[in-house]
Order: structure tokens, then C-alpha cells, then sequence
């Protein structure tokens, strides 16, 4: 039986006996090893394939501790401003607690697969006629006003939840890897490995967090945000942990995205190949344990991958026709 998150990290996570738990067992997600991306890289790479939490994507870990804790605050409402996976996270766990969903995306910009799963839970749902980061001043005033609690990862419970993948990560290696490599958007996430780091002590894996050149127009549109929210504790993360900022054009993120579906069977959305893409250019050390944490499901975006991949061939059903075909 999948065991809730906030019940694996109790100890590590700011809830006590008077906090509902609200779960859809989350977290516990698979290390995977990257055989061909070892080889390639001369490294010993694993990928953290956090599209196997429930709503697909690492967002869920934050959400079942901000919507908890929002509910036994009292909370009837959340609202989030989103590209995409948090809206569906914050949507899910709501719809768990019973309680109302707000989410804020910019017009026109979310992969389809995302706003599909926030309407069939529920989610009031209003396209913004603007970008994230506007969306994202609007939901912030109103959590001021105290109608709906803000499950953004401003809110300190989500970045709660999400360091707990550092601790996966170091207890299922069995020590502390050299470097961890994961996308950079907000950088909500990078912060929270950083805490996650910091609360375990000793000596911390490099975080390398990847961002995309054009964050205003890149192709990976979970992360298209022009200001992140959280750049001054990422710049903190990166240092404490002598890490490293990568920024990474559209091709390389595209590239890395394409290949890690064929070369080791995992699809993921076009932002959750970052961390990979990263591993060209800065590279590990030779012999290193590195992780890349993959942080969505590709099914989040299929005209993505409509247009990228080949179509398929259509043919009679017919075996001549089909072994030709197949050839
Ligand atoms: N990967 C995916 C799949 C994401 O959805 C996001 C952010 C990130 C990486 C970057 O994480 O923002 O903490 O640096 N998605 C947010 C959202 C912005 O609204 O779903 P970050």
C-alpha cells in the first residue's frame, strides 16, 4: 500500500496530530538508472521520475502538505497562479479536501493534458489575458484579502513537501549523490532541494539548475516564466552547494526530451528534460552518482509530442501489407 508522504517525513515536515492529512499517495516515486546516459556521460546517472506521482508531476509533493495544512487552518478555498502542473495539483488535492480550487493560467499557454485534468477536478478555472507572472500578482492580492489561501510555492508548506525528494534520493542511494540536475522555472523547486540539503548536513550534492534562454517564449511551456519568483534563494541553493546555473536553449531542452522517450523509456514533458539537457554542459565529473529529477509526465503535453515524433503509418489490415509496412 502506497503510504502518504506526510506520513513517510512526518518527523521532517510541519504537521502535527491536529493536521487532516490530505493524500493521494504521493512521493516514494522511482530512482531510475539511466544505463545509455552513464555511458554517454561517463557518469552514474539516475532519474528520478517524479511524473509517477498522482496528478503526474513533483507538484503533488508540495500540495498534500499546503493543502492540509490550508485545511486545518480553516481554508474553504486555494487559489494558484500556473503554467500548468500546480494548477492540476492544487485542483486535485482540493477536490480530496472537498474544498474549492481557483486557478489562474496565462491564456493560451498551458499544455492541453494539464488544463484537461483541472477541469475534470473541479477547478474554477480564468485564463488570464497576460503572462505568469501577472497571473501570479493578481492570486497573491487575493489570498491577501483573505478569500482563498495561495498554494503557489511562495507558500513555505509547498517547499515543505518537496524537499522530501532529497530525502528519497539519499536514502534509496544510500548516501548523497554528487550533483542533483532539475529545471529551473520559478525555482521554487531548486529552493526546496536546497533546503532539503541543508536540513540532511554534511556535504551536499551540486545542484544544477536549468533554465531555458528565452524564459518568456520557451517551447517548454511549464517553465515560461520571465521573473522567477524564488531567484534569490536559487542563486543561495546554487551557492552553499557550489552548484551551478545552466541556461539552455529551446533545441537542447527539445533534444534531450526526444531522446530520453527512446534512449531510456521514460516520456516526459518538454521542461522535465532540463536536467538532462544540462548534463552536456556541465558536465559531471567522471565516475560521478548524479540525478536528474524528471518533473512531469509527457502525457501533460501531447501536441508536444505530436510535433515531434513520427505519425503513424496507416495500412490495411492485411499481414503482406503490414510486413511491408513494418519494414
Ligand atoms: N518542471 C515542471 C514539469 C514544472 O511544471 C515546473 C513548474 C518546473 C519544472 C519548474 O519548477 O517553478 O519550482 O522552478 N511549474 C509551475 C506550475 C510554474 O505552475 O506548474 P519551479
Amino acid at each position: 500500500m502506497a503510504i502518504s508522504l506526510i506520513e513517510r517525513f512526518r518527523s521532517r515536515l510541519p504537521v502535527t496530530d491536529a493536521t487532516p492529512v490530505i493524500s493521494l499517495g504521493e512521493g516514494s516515486t522511482p530512482l531510475v538508472r539511466a544505463p545509455r546516459l552513464s555511458e554517454r556521460h561517463r557518469a552514474e546517472v539516475w532519474l528520478k521520475w517524479e511524473a509517477a506521482n498522482p496528478t503526474g508531476s513533483y507538484k503533488d509533493r508540495g500540495m498534500t502538505v499546503a493543502v492540509s495544512k490550508a485545511v486545518e487552518e480553516g481554508a474553504e478555498a486555494v487559489v494558484v497562479a500556473s503554467t500548468g502542473n500546480t494548477a492540476s495539483a492544487a485542483a486535485a488535492y482540493a477536490a480530496k479536501a472537498g474544498i474549492r480550487a481557483l486557478v489562474l493560467q496565462p491564456a493560451g499557454a498551458v499544455a492541453s493534458g494539464k488544463v484537461a485534468q483541472s477541469r475534470m477536478y473541479g477547478a474554477t478555472i480564468l485564463e488570464v489575458r497576460g503572462t505568469f507572472d501577472e497571473a501570479l500578482a493578481a492570486a497573491r492580492v487575493l489570498a491577501e484579502r483573505g478569500t482563498h489561501a495561495l498554494v503557489n510555492s511562495v507558500n513555505p508548506y509547498r517547499r515543505e513537501g518537496q524537499k522530501t525528494a532529497v530525502f528519497e534520493i539519499v536514502e534509496e542511494l544510500g548516501g548523497m549523490p554528487d550533483a542533483i540536475y532539475l529545471p529551473y522555472g520559478g525555482g521554487g523547486n531548486t529552493t526546496s532541494y536546497g533546503q532539503g540539503l541543508s536540513e540532511l548536513g554534511g556535504m551536499p550534492a551540486r545542484l544544477i539548475a536549468a533554465e531555458a534562454r528565452d524564459r518568456a517564449h520557451t517551447v517548454a511551456t511549464a517553465i515560461r516564466i520571465a521573473e522567477p519568483a524564488h531567484r534569490e534563494s536559487v542563486e543561495r541553493a546554487l551557492k552553499t552547494t557550489e552548484g551551478a546555473l545552466v541556461t539552455l536553449d529551446d533545441e537542447a531542452i527539445l533534444d534531450a526530451w526526444a531522446d530520453l522517450a527512446r534512449s531510456e523509456g521514460l516520456f516526459c514533458e518538454p521542461s522535465s528534460a532540463a536536467g538532462i539537457a544540462a548534463l552536456v554542459i556541465e558536465p559531471p565529473q567522471p565516475g560521478a552518482t548524479v540525478v536528474c529529477i524528471v518533473t512531469g509526465h509527457g502525457l501533460k503535453d501531447p501536441a508536444a509530442a505530436e510535433a515531434h515524433a513520427p505519425a503513424p503509418v496507416p495500412v490495411d489490415p492485411d499481414p503482406d501489407a503490414i510486413a511491408e509496412a513494418a519494414r
